[in-house]
């Protein structure tokens, strides 16, 4: 299936767009996606589920001193988004073409994000695709395992079901992070929370929206 994202032009990855099927074997051991950039010692965010990119496109340039990882499973949106960084020179992005949890799970290595954002994420509303939800028990150890100590996972959605997934979520791994409430990044516009694609469509649609941030507790 095409969304049409291209309109005819070549988009190019070159340079930003990194492959799942180009990562190393994962049997050969952990990774960290700090090396994916010119400057490793630099902070790093990881957004899952980028879309179009709009949140990085945005937030990268105000934050020179921050690297950027957005993972995005579906080629056609990582094509999009790869080629706006391309065009707009960034220095600090990168899109990697995966399953977030499967790269997360099998490659990335320990401590090495300081937030995790995760914005209007799928909310599979069928009871029989909940499994497929980002946010699991076992994904929330998976992300705890790969934060900095203090590191922060960003969680928005319009999805009321979502939103009591993550609410059910939230207590149940309480020994694991604390939940505080949700900060606007610098690059929202005036009356967001993210900016996001998906927040811009639905906030036309009038759809309330719910937020928080979960806080890595332990080292
Ligand atoms: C509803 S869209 C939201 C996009 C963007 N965050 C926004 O707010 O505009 C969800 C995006 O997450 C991607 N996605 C869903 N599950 C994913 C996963 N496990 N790993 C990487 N990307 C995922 C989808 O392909 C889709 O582009």
């Amino acid at each position: 299936m095409s969304f049409g994202l291209s309109r005819g032009r070549t988009l190019i990855t070159t340079g930003f767009g990194l492959d799942q099927s180009d990562l190393p074997p994962f049997e050969n051991g952990r990774i960290d996606p700090r090396d994916f950039f010119d400057h490793p010692e630099h902070r790093l965010e990881i957004e899952i589920g980028t879309g179009k990119g709009t949140f990085l496109v945005k937030q990268a340039p105000l934050r020179a001193d921050i690297n950027y990882l957005g993972i995005e499973k579906t080629a056609e949106f990582y094509r999009y988004s790869a080629d706006r960084m391309r065009r707009r020179s960034l220095v600090n992005v990168k899109i990697l073409r995966a399953d977030a949890t499967e790269f997360i799970r099998y490659w990335c290595a320990d401590a090495v994000a300081a937030v995790i954002h995760l914005y209007f994420s799928d909310p599979w509303p069928k009871k029989r695709h909940h499994k497929r939800r980002v946010i699991q028990d076992r994904s929330l150890q998976e992300l705890h395992r790969i934060l900095a100590p203090a590191g922060e996972i960003r969680l928005v959605t319009d999805h009321p079901d979502l939103w009591a997934w993550y609410e059910d979520h939230a207590k149940r791994n309480a020994h694991l992070f604390e939940r505080q409430a949700f900060d606007r990044p610098e690059s929202a516009d005036e009356g967001e929370i993210v900016g996001t694609n998906f927040e811009r469509k639905y906030r036309r649609e009038g759809r309330p929206f719910y937020a928080m941030t979960l806080v890595k507790r332990g080292t």
